[in-house]
């Protein structure tokens, strides 16, 4: 039988779609985090998930509110699966680091806790950074560059791995009657001494219970991927289209085997922002509603300094190549689009048209009516939506793993809580039934590395 697939939710409790907080009932305020968190923690290992994701943005700014709302306030990702892990039992926690400012010791010890804590159910995401503003929060002068970031990205590998082998597997003797509670021959030192990183070593954290931590990474560059391919457990793909992540799984297996991996020790995991309803018709309003809810450039939001420019007819139009000249660009955002400027429109317009339809219900000349705000929206803020009933997700599961696309997903919710827990009520029950996701009794007992699949690491 084929093994299932590796499902995780990417947590995201402002909602992983930009204008998801501002659904009825949508989880809006980050100083109440704690409650969310605890209940998507409960229902995702309910539900049998593999684990929970938090990844980390190291600024903040006003430019945020409407691009990335999720990033402007948020639970810190080590404190999060740390707060987790008092209230699971069975499902891992990842938490990202960014290796261009953490300090690979704090970090190696954050982690071991976790694992420790958790009785092997740590995971950390490794990113090396985008955002500029991150080099003010710590003390530098400007973020590094690519090269030096994933330089020192290989060190903090190399550090966090000697110093989890701190202890070897029977250092920790604890014989009371002869008064000797350790082997100091099997406490070693790390002695990482690189071109950016000196640590010392050796930990004091017991041994982890994995051994290794699995490292999972995400990013786009060449360095990236080398690092990704050559040295995580998971690799996070960003393809947004089947053809495009066919190809990016195929270069990151030829990858590891070039560096003389089995390319099988790779998981490659894709993201889904899956809106779920109990017909399909029922999760495309809901992408309707996400779509009305955008801010465009109308009201107060527009007179915002950091109002994205491309939330105009106007600035649509100029995507899509329309005449300066063609009246079109003076409709409001609540008119219905007419046959007439839908072809005036192009072949891009056309996708975009073709792509309302499948994941809205909206056209032109038939479903719900179209409008130039459905259209300024979902070209400004774009996002992976997998739309329907529980047989709809998981045929676009099944197909992504038949088609080698994917060994696994991480799951964003365009709100919360109501968005995941229909994924987890509506869509889980359907994946399990189709072997796409494992039963909750098989996941008993068992680490992060066994749910990921991984050999289990040997204390050299
Ligand atoms: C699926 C995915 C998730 C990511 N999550 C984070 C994150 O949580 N924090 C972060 O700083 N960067 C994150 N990144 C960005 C990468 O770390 C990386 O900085 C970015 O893709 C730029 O590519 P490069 O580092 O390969 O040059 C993510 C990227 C992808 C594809």
């Amino acid at each position: 039988m084929t093994e299932p697939l590796i499902i995780g939710a990417m947590v995201r409790t402002l909602g992983a779609y930009p204008s998801g907080w501002r659904h009825p009932g949508a989880h809006r305020d980050p100083a109440t985090d704690a409650g969310i968190l605890r209940r998507i923690a409960r229902e995702g290992e309910d539900a049998g998930l593999d684990y929970l994701f938090f990844g980390d943005w190291l600024a903040t700014g006003p430019d945020l509110e409407f691009r990335d709302p999720y990033l402007l306030a948020r639970i810190d990702p080590v404190s999060a699966v740390l707060f987790l892990a008092g209230v699971t039992s069975r499902i891992g926690l990842i938490a990202t680091v960014n290796t261009t400012y953490a300090d690979p010791y704090a970090a190696a010890r954050s982690l071991a806790s976790l694992d420790v804590l958790t009785g092997g159910r740590a995971g950390v995401n490794l990113v090396t950074g985008a955002e500029p503003r991150a080099a003010g929060n710590h003390g530098r002068d400007a973020h590094a560059d690519n090269e030096s970031r994933y330089d020192r990205a290989e060190e903090f590998v190399e550090a966090l791995r000697r110093l989890w082998d701190s202890w070897s597997e029977d250092a920790w003797i604890a014989d009371a009657e002869r008064g000797v509670l350790i082997d100091p021959e099997g406490l070693r030192p790390a002695a990482v001494e690189g071109a950016h990183l000196r640590v010392a070593g050796p930990l004091n954290v017991a041994r982890p219970p994995q051994g290794r931590i699995p490292i999972v990474h995400a990013g786009t560059s060449p360095r990236s991927r080398a690092l990704a391919a050559t040295e995580a457990d998971l690799a996070l793909i960003a393809a947004p289209t089947l053809v495009e992540a066919i190809a990016t799984r195929r270069l990151l297996r030829d990858i590891a085997a070039e560096a003389g991996r089995s390319p099988d020790e790779l998981r490659v995991i894709a993201p889904v922002l899956p809106v779920v309803g109990d017909t399909d018709a029922a999760a495309k309003r809901i992408v309707q509603t996400l779509l009305a809810l955008v801010p465009l450039a109308e009201g107060h939001q527009a007179a915002r300094p950091a109002f994205p420019p491309n939330r105009t007819i106007g600035a649509l139009a100029d995507a899509l190549d329309v005449s300066r000249e063609d009246p079109l660009r003076e409709a409001t955002f609540d008119a219905r689009v007419t046959t007439a400027e839908a072809e005036r429109l192009g072949e891009r317009g056309a996708a975009l048209i073709e792509r309302l339809d499948r994941i809205a219900g909206l056209g032109v000349r038939t479903g719900d009516p179209l409008t130039w705000r459905h259209l300024v929206a979902a070209h400004a803020v774009p996002a992976a939506f997998v739309v329907g009933d529980a047989g709809t997700i998981a045929d676009h599961f099944e197909l992504w793993r038949d088609e080698g696309a994917a060994d696994g997903f991480n799951v964003l919710s365009a709100f919360q809580p109501a968005q995941f827990e229909a994924f987890t009520r509506i869509a889980a029950p359907e994946l399990r039934r189709r072997g796409l996701l494992r039963s909750v009794a098989e996941s008993q007992g068992s680490t992060l590395r066994d749910r990921l699949r991984i050999s289990s690491y040997v204390d050299a």
